[in-house]
């Protein structure tokens, strides 16, 4: 199939043309076009995702990506099988752009229009990789840290799918940029306080100045809570006084270890407890360099299990991995592609 994909559901405007092939359990994935446009910037100067401005944003920018990925592609629409569009968790102002858009396009060509769980497109996210085709071996256990989630998933067989944890308050993305925030950084944060945390560690600092504690860390369910670490980050700067750029540096890294020490933890619990043949771990801070090497040692403590995460490209949000979960929605269920229901925005939707 080919299939066209969209995103809206953040500050992400994405579309992609995805060849896929094969079955559920070994798809086959072939990037044709892809087209993204990130409105991080314009959010900057709000110090976060202002709905507002995305959903002002995504509705320019959707046809002017449209042509560029059908350009790219040298596809005419009547080579679209379907379209997947995300319809939920996000901001719902966001999510109605992409699928008012969606259903618009689905209508003008006559091609169905599948709807898709973000949270599932991190999920797979790591199925395409650019020189090979990966597939997941079940059940596995997949760490989901985005901008707006943290939770740890059990997967049984493809898209089903048992949360075994979750964040009880903040979601990792958004402890990172807050704490970026607190520490002067610009939005998003994440790429910011691991540039400075890195600048440490190459200076081969030890963790003395600052210490930060690791919430929940030893609790026996599988759940999380950043906000007391963002409070503690806040605390240490107000009784610090004025940072130099070091005192930055060394503050980002304490955040970034206390942050990798609690996931990790946590993950290999899990692993331990649900015995997974593969390890995923997904979303938008999965991009981090420090926190996937954490990843691949951990999973290296466990024999015969498989370690899979999305390329840099595809950890933060695109439209790839939903053009992927809408392949495989139609492989598990194909009388979607007759469906007349009017796909609905949800905001809250969990996997
Ligand atoms: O998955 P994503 O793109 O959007 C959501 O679905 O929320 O995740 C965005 C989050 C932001 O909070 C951003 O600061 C964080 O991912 N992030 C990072 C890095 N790159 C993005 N966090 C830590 N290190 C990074 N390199
Ligand atoms: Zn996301």
């Amino acid at each position: 199939m080919i299939i066209l994909s969209i995103e809206t559901s953040c500050d992400e405007t994405a579309l992609s043309i995805l060849d896929a092939r094969g079955t559920l359990l070994r798809p086959r994935f072939t990037l044709l076009g892809n087209a993204l446009y990130s409105q991080a910037k314009l959010h900057a100067e709000y110090g976060g995702v202002f709905p507002t401005l995305a959903k002002r944003e995504h509705i320019r920018n959707l046809p002017i990506l449209l042509d560029k990925v059908l350009a790219e592609t040298n596809l005419s629409p009547a080579k679209i099988d379907a379209i997947a569009v995300t319809y939920g968790p996000g901001l719902e102002p966001a999510l109605w752009t992409g699928i008012t858009f969606a259903e618009r396009l689905g209508k003008e060509w006559n091609v169905p229009v599948v709807p898709v769980n973000h949270m599932e497109g991190h999920v797979v996210s790591p199925l395409l990789n650019k020189t090979k085709n990966l597939s997941f071996h079940y059940p596995i256990l997949a760490l989901l840290i985005s901008g707006g989630h943290t939770e740890l998933v059990v997967s049984k067989k493809p898209l089903s799918y048992s949360v075994i944890g979750k964040t009880r308050d903040d979601a990792l993305g958004e402890c990172y940029d807050k704490a970026a925030r607190m520490m002067g950084l610009p939005y998003p944060g994440g790429p910011e306080i691991y540039k400075l945390a890195q600048k440490a560690r190459d200076r081969g600092y030890h963790g003395v100045q600052w210490k930060l504690p690791r919430p929940m860390i030893y609790t026996k369910d599988f759940d999380f809570s950043f906000s007391g670490l963002k409070t503690a980050v806040l605390y240490a700067i107000r009784d610090h006084g004025t940072l130099t750029a070091q005192d930055k540096e060394n503050l980002a890294k304490e955040f970034e270890d206390a942050v990798t020490d609690v996931i990790v933890a946590k993950t290999r619990k899990a692993i331990m407890q649900y015995k997974p043949r593969t390890l995923v771990v997904g979303g938008g801070v999965i991009a981090n360099t420090f926190i996937r090497t954490a990843f691949a040692n951990l999973s290296k403590e466990f024999t015969d299990l498989a370690f899979s995460i999305p390329e840099r490209e595809l950890a933060t949000d695109n439209a790839v991995m939903i053009a992927m979960a809408g392949y495989l929605n139609i492989l598990k269920k194909p009388s979607i592609l007759k469906s007349k229901k009017k796909i609905k925005a949800s905001g809250n939707i969990s996997l």
